[in-house]
């Protein structure tokens, strides 16, 4: 019995474990596009297509050359536009130097978006076992992808004027492999800063809806409110000004994101695992 116990208790230390790096949306039928490593000189082209949609989406960006006006710029557009600004962590970045860069990279964006970023995107493999727990302990809400549209294959690819080429055909041979009514759930990684990913949006755009996808940005897709209320509560009894100050901004996010009781949806959420110790404890 203790020794089941025991099993139970380093099985949900596992699950513990990949709590924090999301792959997908929590509901059927979601899908969230985020675009990587910008802003870029196409990014206002995105912006458009993307309202012409009434689509919002998530921009991963980096700090490093937002001196440049036309991406600054871009930037604001995407933040005033109602999209969900978080960071791209450089490849360089270590555990140790993890803080101070997004310390740093935050600063810089809150500059042009008034808004403190909360969502992070790490380069491949994605971030250590160790990265995640530095990140995610500060507060940060980390996500992968699911549906990788290749897009840094088509660096030179010349869109053909029907706005379709293999960024499309990428996305689009996927999500067929999916026989409806079933739909799945997706996180999708483009580049705003590769030309042809942009080009091909529309078609994208008009693709998923067609097949009954509807587009959310990422708090919506991970179900955030939940955990970033979860993470303001532990943050009012750290009392660290940094932290108490994401926490903050966190709320608002979770209210506009997420009308459903935090506490509740938490809950909720570890209802299997409840379920799956209670039966394995009768079992025994
Ligand atoms: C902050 O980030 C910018 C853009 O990447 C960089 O130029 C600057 O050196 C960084 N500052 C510090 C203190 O790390
Ligand atoms: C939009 O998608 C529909 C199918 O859902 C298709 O018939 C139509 O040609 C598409 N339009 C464009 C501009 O891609």
């Amino acid at each position: 019995m203790l020794a089941a116990l025991g099993w139970i208790v380093l099985g949900l230390a596992a699950l513990n474990g990949v709590v924090g790096l999301e792959k997908e949306c929590r509901k059927e039928g979601m899908i969230a596009f985020t675009f990587d490593q910008g802003p870029s000189q196409y990014t206002g082209i995105l912006l458009t297509s993307l309202a012409k949609a009434g689509v919002k989406a998530t921009f991963h960006v980096l700090p490093d050359y937002l001196d440049n006006p036309v991406l600054s710029a871009n930037l604001r557009r995407a933040a005033t536009d109602g999209h969900l600004i978080g960071l791209f962590v450089k490849e360089s970045i270590t555990e140790a130097s993890v803080k101070a860069y997004l310390t740093n990279a935050s600063a810089i964006v809150k500059q042009y978006t008034n808004y403190q970023p909360q969502f992070l995107r790490f380069p491949l493999p994605g971030p250590s076992p160790g990265m995640l727990k530095v990140v995610t302990g500060l507060g940060y809400r980390v996500t992968s992808y699911n549906l990788d549209s290749q897009d840094y294959q088509a660096l030179s690819e010349v869109t053909s004027p029907d706005g379709k080429g293999s960024v499309f055909a990428t996305v689009k041979g996927i999500l067929d492999q999916i026989v409806p009514p079933t739909l799945g759930s997706f996180i999708c990684v483009q580049r705003d800063i590769v030309q042809a990913s942009v080009q091909q949006m529309p078609a994208i755009l008009n693709y998923t809806k067609g097949r009954g996808y509807k587009a959310v940005k990422l708090d919506e897709c991970i179900g955030a409110g939940a955990e970033l209320k979860a993470a303001d509560d532990a943050d009012d009894q750290s009392g660290t000004e940094t932290t108490n100050d994401l926490g903050g901004d966190m709320k608002g996010q979770a209210v506009k994101s997420n009308g459903a009781p935090p506490k509740c949806a938490e809950s909720l959420r570890l209802l299997p695992y409840a379920c799956f110790v209670l039966a394995t404890c009768l079992l025994l």
